[in-house]
């Protein structure tokens, strides 16, 4: 936190500095950006929280409060040349900002712990899928339940962390954009297909209809909260990773136009998952809202009763497994750079040894979810909800307030590093300062139980 130079990649332990390409750049943002949180859980709070409706706040949430705090992030890192704890305190020269910054390298490294169980999940599905055992039974509920209760999550949990230790140890350009650039577009191409199936299958279009044709009446504050909640986790904010992303890129790319491309292209995935699981879904008569185990337990049961089931649900899993793991490496890359700062260890030694850390600490929380540790609860959670929701509801929202306050009253030269025209500067000054921390504040009390709507 203290060294002036290391965070800029030119100092020891680095041959020269790593840089993202251009479109490198936005096509490894949007790979953070796009994750389980798109594909599985905007369709199941859309479904509860108010179908179309929902949609419509969750993108005047992107628009307004998303795109402002990602642009934030991203200066920070450019500006700051560092990882989120020396960016901090090269920027302001306050240590308590440093320490402040250092909250959000611990934050991706304890979501990875859990958010890796959970990829595991998603390959264990595509294998299951594509192989027919799925649907060998009819019991879907059961079916996952005695999955998670083996020890076979721990398994795939450490191929999922072996997998994206990979990635990482390649570097920049050789590994995480290389990574992203292949797979990124083939998720696109991917999703197009399953839509196609999805709009054409008999019954199909009163998803649609569910999910675009808004209904005010079913919006609450509550959906106000999630939406904005879900728009944060949803662009990989408060968590390290676009400012660890933003130290990778060049100083002409406008961080204007990045933001908009990621958030558009966040929010086009966002759009083709809904438009696959809500006509699937209403295809089969299942109830969309029903919450996380939609993807898991409630779809196989449509996927087998389509033709050609075990394909389709194999693609669809394959999918949600592509997406995890391009944000997994996102959140592996902020701990070890990190690390490599910190210490100048090499970008293998420091990969291994994060990713072997995070792989143990998960463990415990891939035998939670019924598993041996299913009997042992925090706060009445199991382990890997508890994990999840000090992270997603407590700390999240913290680290997205830091960041707020920082651009907002103590880094004087965000403006020059965002490069915005005077007019959108002061718009964006506006919402750092007096927008989006009430609105975090709001999301975190909301989060954290301390007020609720009944
Ligand atoms: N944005 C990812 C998703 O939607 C989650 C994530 C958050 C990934 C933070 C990386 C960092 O699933």
């Amino acid at each position: 936190m203290q060294n002036h130079t290391s965070g800029d990649n030119s100092g020891k332990g680095h041959s020269k500095a790593e840089r993202f390409s251009s479109t490198g750049f936005i096509l490894t943002a949007i790979g953070s950006a796009v994750g389980l949180g798109n594909m599985w859980k905007f369709p199941y709070i859309t479904g509860k929280y108010g179908g179309a409706a929902f949609f419509l706040l969750f993108i005047v949430c992107l628009l307004i409060v998303g795109l402002p705090v990602l642009l934030a992030e991203l200066s920070i890192g450019r500006g700051g040349r560092g990882n989120p704890a020396s960016s901090f305190f090269r920027l302001s020269n306050s240590k308590t900002w440093g320490v402040l910054g250092f909250i959000s390298i611990v934050v991706p490294f304890l979501i990875l712990s859990f958010y890796s169980v959970i990829a595991g999940w998603t390959i264990h599905y595509a294998v299951i899928s594509f192989s027919n055992v799925l649907y060998e039974s009819s019991d879907f509920t059961e079916h996952f339940n005695s999955f998670a209760a083996s020890n076979l999550p721990v398994v795939w949990q450490i191929v999922v962390m072996f997998l994206t230790g990979w990635v990482v140890a390649k570097g920049i350009s050789g590994g995480i954009e290389k990574f992203n650039k292949i797979l990124i577009p083939g998720l696109l191409a991917l999703l197009v297909i399953l839509m196609v199936r999805a709009l054409t299958l008999p019954g199909g279009m009163a998803g649609v209809d569910f999910f675009l044709r808004p209904d005010f009446s079913k919006l609450s504050t509550e959906s106000v909260l999630v939406a904005l909640g879900h728009a944060f986790f949803s662009l990989s904010l408060g968590m390290g990773t676009m400012v660890t992303y933003g130290r990778y890129v060049e100083r002409q790319q406008s961080l204007g136009a990045a933001s908009l491309a990621v958030g558009g292209g966040d929010l086009i995935y966002a759009l083709i998952a809904g438009l696959i699981v809500f006509p699937t879904s209403f295809a089969f008569g299942i109830e969309p809202g029903q919450g996380p185990g939609l993807v898991f337990m409630a779809l196989p049961a449509a996927f087998s009763a389509m033709p050609l089931g075990s394909f389709f649900g194999g693609l669809f899993f394959i999918l949600l497994a592509i997406a995890a793991l391009t944000s997994a490496v996102s959140l592996l890359e902020v701990p070890v750079a990190f690390v490599m700062d910190t210490w100048k260890w090499t970008r293998k030694k420091a990969t291994i040894f994060t990713a072997t850390a995070c792989g143990l600490i998960g463990i415990p929380s891939a035998l939670s979810v019924g598993g041996i540790l299913g009997g042992y609860t925090i706060a009445g959670k199991p382990l890997l909800d508890f994990v999840d929701f000090v992270c997603s509801n407590i700390l999240l929202p913290m680290c997205g307030l830091i960041v707020t306050l920082f651009v907002g009253y103590v880094w004087k030269k965000a403006g020059e590093e965002a490069g915005l025209s005077s007019f959108w500067f002061r718009i964006w000054m506006f919402v750092m300062r007096y927008i989006a921390p009430v609105l975090v504040v709001l999301i975190f009390l909301y989060s954290a139980g301390v007020i609720g709507f009944k």
